[in-house]
């Protein structure tokens, strides 16, 4: 059974686009018909992807540093004023530095609460205006196991997806109202550029690619997921084959 998607007309926001999973769903919402503008800090990347023909569609390249309030916020409504509507919000950006607690630097653990939690959060915060004024609109935020399970040397990334996966679950609560949905996906292990870099040295060819989960978040992403406050979750189905 083949699910299809139509995103013709609608605009989708993707912040860290330029790489992985954020990537791969530009690519298929943009060839589902939709505007992908994602927001992202490299530039060779993003400009690379949005060079791609993506018809019947389209993928446009804006250079954001997602931890910076104001950066975030011009960036929304320059989307806004170029498009007229934002019909969907996928918060990818992440960093993931590794170290123990004691030797992690103060400064790191800023800067990746300021991506991965300050950054998702201020994405919202820009967005929701837009898109309760248009009486719809989808969140999708990322969750990860390893906020759930621990994962040694990866303290500021773990702390920053279990802090994420709080945000979303209250933002659902508060924009139900204006039919705003916002959840939450858990990819499951995905060998993508930020998953080889914190995993050094790990045989990563016989884990999945980034465009696995990207069916998951077309769902969310569609008028078809009449559902908010949820997590859809991969539990790395095809590693037990391998
Ligand atoms: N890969 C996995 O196994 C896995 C597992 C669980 C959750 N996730 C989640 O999936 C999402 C996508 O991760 P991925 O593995 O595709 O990562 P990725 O490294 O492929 O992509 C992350 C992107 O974020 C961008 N970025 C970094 N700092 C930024 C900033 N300040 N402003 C804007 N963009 C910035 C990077 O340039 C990069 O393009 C993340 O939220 C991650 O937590 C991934």
């Amino acid at each position: 059974m083949n699910a299809s998607f139509n995103f013709s007309g609608g605009v989708v926001i993707v912040t860290g686009g330029a790489n992985g999973i954020g990537a791969a769903l530009a690519r298929r919402a943009a060839a589902a018909g939709a505007t992908v503008v994602i927001a992202d800090v490299q530039v060779e990347a993003g400009r690379a992807l949005a060079a791609e023909t993506h018809a019947p569609g389209a993928i446009e390249f804006e250079q954001v540093d997602v931890s910076s309030a104001d950066q975030v916020q011009t960036f929304v409504e320059t989307v806004r004023s170029r498009h007229g509507r934002i019909d969907g919000l996928v918060c990818a950006a992440i960093v993931q530095p590794i170290g123990d607690v004691v030797d992690v630097e103060p400064a790191t653990w800023e800067r990746v609460l300021g991506v991965n939690l300050l950054g998702s959060i201020w994405a919202s915060r820009a967005v929701v205006p837009v898109m309760r004024e248009q009486g719809s609109g989808s969140i999708v935020m990322f969750a990860s196991g390893t906020a759930d399970f621990g994962k040694a040397g990866s303290a500021p990334y773990t702390t920053s997806k279990g802090a994420v996966a709080s945000f979303a679950k209250t933002l659902a609560r508060e924009v139900a109202q204006w039919r705003i949905r916002v959840n939450l996906c858990r990819p499951g292990i995905i060998d993508t550029p930020q998953f080889r870099a914190a995993n050094p040295g790990m045989d990563t060819s016989k884990l999945d690619g980034p465009e696995e989960p990207v069916g998951g978040l077309m769902f969310l992403l569609s008028d078809a997921a009449s559902m908010s406050g949820s997590m859809v979750t991969r539990e790395m189905p095809w590693r037990s084959a391998a």
